[in-house]
């Protein structure tokens, strides 16, 4: 089974992905958050050449996303990260925030399937690298997802990740499974499952449901459970002293990074990491306002000096 790590702005990027897998082993690939293709003609920059330096990446098997509707731009990227080592390239067709969506991209180009046909067909023609994709199934209604199932299907796509939600959904409420079902009957290519695999459990309904199953993308569980990869290979869950591990890793990278911001980003991994405690609440409460770093290290104290773990690491949403 390929198992993946999901793309995640601001919270899955290079660091995170290098620090997760020098303390629980690496996943079978990574896909890094989207980064917006530069114009044709230009190099990456900033945030995104950051994020797709190959020695950033070493040793890991990653996958760039690209979020735009602009083919030239797409093949054009597609060139520089062919040259940079590379080996697939993915099309963001799920990102539900209302900014993009209102520019036709991420899962607003699933409002317009005869515009994205014509862009797909273009850029795997043109584009140096194998195309993915990582899509939702709709925008409004779960019918909307049979004409864009067709369109991928008259495509050469070298895989379809399937997030099984409506924009409209953004995160809530359950992924639908039968339209992953119909996608793995349909589709001439891979198919991958992605969405609300929190737990071993979940992981293996899924797999019994649908045993054709070859990856599943694994997102906010990891996030809460860094172990999840390696329980859904049998392996065991984090110990109180390899969590700590990781929090100081994790830290001291971004510290390297980023000096005193990697505060408010271990604040974000911690909406999710809390659920790694028996009471999420007090934990999230205690590094919620602390904004310097040697508060933020006191706060981490009293994390693990004084809050027991939960007796399973499971997602349990943002509340
Ligand atoms: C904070 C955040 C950032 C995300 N960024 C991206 C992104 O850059 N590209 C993408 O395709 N999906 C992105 N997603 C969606 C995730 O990749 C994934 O589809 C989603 O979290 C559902 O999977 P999960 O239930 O396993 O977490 C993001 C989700 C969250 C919560």
């Amino acid at each position: 089974m390929i198992l993946s790590l999901a793309p995640m702005e601001g919270v899955t990027g290079y660091v995170f992905r290098r620090v997760h897998a020098a303390c629980f082993g690496p996943l079978s690939r990574y896909y890094t958050p989207f980064v917006a293709p530069p114009h044709v003609g230009k190099g990456f920059v900033g945030r995104a050449k950051k994020e797709l330096d190959p020695q950033a990446n070493e040793g890991l098997d990653v996958t760039p996303q690209l979020l735009t509707r602009d083919a030239d731009r797409f093949v054009w990227a597609a060139g520089l990260l062919a040259q940079m080592g590379y080996r697939e390239v993915n099309l963001n067709l799920g990102c539900p925030s209302g900014t993009v969506v209102s520019k036709g991209k991420g899962s607003g180009f699933l409002r317009e399937p005869g515009e994205l046909e014509a862009f797909l067909q273009d850029v795997c023609e043109r584009s140096p690298l194998p195309v993915s994709v990582k899509t939702r199934i709709g925008i409004e209604c779960d019918e909307e997802y049979e004409q864009i199932l067709a369109v991928f299907c008259r495509c050469p796509l070298a895989e379809l990740i399937v997030h099984p939600r409506l924009q409209r959904d953004a995160y809530r409420g359950a992924p639908r499974w039968e339209p992953y079902g119909r996608t793995l009957e349909a589709a001439p290519f891979d198919v991958s499952y992605n969405g609300d695999i929190f737990s071993v459990e979940d992981y293996e309904r899924l797999t019994s449901a649908f045993p054709q199953t070859r990856h599943v993308m694994l997102g906010r569980g990891v996030l809460a459970n860094p172990a999840l990869p390696r329980m859904v290979r049998g392996g065991m869950p984090a110990s109180a002293v390899e969590l700590r591990h990781f929090h100081d890793a994790l830290f001291g990278a971004y510290l390297d990074e980023m000096g005193g911001n990697a505060v408010m980003r271990m604040k974000e991994w911690w909406l999710y990491s809390s659920c790694a405690f028996a009471n999420e609440r007090a934990v999230r409460k205690r590094v919620r306002s602390v904004k310097k770093v040697a508060d933020y290290e006191a706060a981490v104290e009293r994390i693990f000096g004084s809050e027991p773990l939960a007796p399973v690491a499971r997602y349990r949403g943002e509340a």
